[in-house]
């Protein structure tokens, strides 16, 4: 199948870019680099076709019969930088995706996120969105992300157009980076390379994390299941944990000697940044209707960072010794 994924250098978007590949679907990917984890080598070598525009500026070669629309500006740091174009961007991107789905027959999923719920608490996916009374990046990221998730419905309403959203919350593992301020790549980094584990707050806020390998089984499950128009949450509830529980997890088995520190968050990312709301996902619906339950342990999914990141220090390492070796 000829299939178009957005965002497909991205940390979510390049797994799932791999797991197509080797089911030898044709894919393209349209990505701007704004965030990319992986470069366009890493597929190009493998035949896979990149375009390095934004979605807004990509010309389709040809018709797609699925859409992945995982591009997104996205991180609790990152969007700061990003007020006020993030909003305009996230709605004017989403109606890109819409409009080439409609006219191109294309199935497509929306991967919008759990921020669209607003406070904290478990959610279902029928429950009322929360639209916080103070204003932030954050608070313009989902509302943006809600808007698309609205747009999309509502254009099934009135069109043939075939598309699902996904809600995921808190997706990791390997090749996430730390640069959008992620909390997982951040505490194992930092306890690779010896340095303080910072811990925002108390450290008592709670977060349930999924395995991005079990996202996209989420993703390629939805998109060929038969409904159309539906919303999923995909989340592992069995994964709730305490933030500075999961800093102790991640130092003692990076055996690391790295201190805890518990900081304030806008001492590192200055004034705007605003934290998130404790939320749970109530995944029943995605169980019932589509057998998809996440099972990944939080200790596995912490073991798979630190290898991943073992395996990156190694590989720079080793490059970085190749140059010496060839200018002395
Ligand atoms: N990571 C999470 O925990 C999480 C949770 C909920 C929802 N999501 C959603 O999942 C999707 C993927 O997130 P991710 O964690 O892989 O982030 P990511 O930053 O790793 O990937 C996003 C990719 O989109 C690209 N991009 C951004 N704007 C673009 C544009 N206008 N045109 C083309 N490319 C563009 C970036 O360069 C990047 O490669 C996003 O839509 C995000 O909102 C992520």
């Amino acid at each position: 199948m000829r299939i178009l994924i957005t965002g497909g250098l991205g940390f979510l978007g390049s797994h799932l870019a791999d797991v197509l590949f080797n089911q030898d679907h044709d894919i393209t990917i349209v990505d701007n680099k704004t965030s990319n984890v992986v470069e366009e080598s890493y597929f190009e070598d493998r035949g896979v076709k990149v375009h390095t525009v934004s979605i807004e500026e990509f010309e389709p070669p040809h018709d797609f019969e699925r859409i992945y629309h995982c591009a997104s500006i996205v991180g609790p740091a990152a969007v700061i930088s990003y007020t006020t174009f993030l909003g305009y961007n996230i709605s004017q991107t989403s109606f890109r995706v819409i409009e080439m789905a409609e006219k191109m027959q294309a199935r497509l999923l929306f991967v919008s996120t759990s921020e669209v719920y607003g406070g904290g608490g478990v959610f279902k996916e029928d429950d009322a969105k929360i639209i916080d009374g103070k204003v932030s990046a954050r608070l313009e990221y989902s509302v943006g992300k809600l808007l698309g998730e609205i747009m999309a419905l509502d254009k099934v309403r009135v069109s043939e157009l075939h598309v699902n959203i996904l809600r995921p919350f808190n997706i990791v593992g390997p090749r996430q980076s730390s640069k959008g301020g992620f909390v997982l790549p951040r505490f194992v980094e930092a306890a690779l390379q010896g340095k303080e584990i910072t811990v925002f707050g108390d450290g008592t806020q709670v977060r349930a994390f999924t395995h991005v390998a079990e996202m996209v089984k989420a993703m390629v499950q939805i998109m060929e299941s038969s409904f159309r128009g539906e919303v999923f949450n995909a989340g592992s509830p069995q994964n709730v944990i305490q933030i500075g529980e999961l800093a102790k997890k991640v130092k003692v088995m990076a055996r690391s000697q790295s201190p805890i520190v518990c900081v304030d968050p806008k001492t590192v990312y200055g004034q705007l940044y605003e934290q998130t709301n404790d939320r749970i996902p109530n995944t029943g619906k995605i169980e019932k209707m589509l057998g998809w339950k996440a099972v990944c342990s939080i200790e596995k999914i912490i073991q798979d960072t630190i290898d991943y990141c073992l395996a990156s220090q190694s590989k720079s390492l080793a490059a970085s010794s190749k140059q010496l070796v060839s200018s002395s």
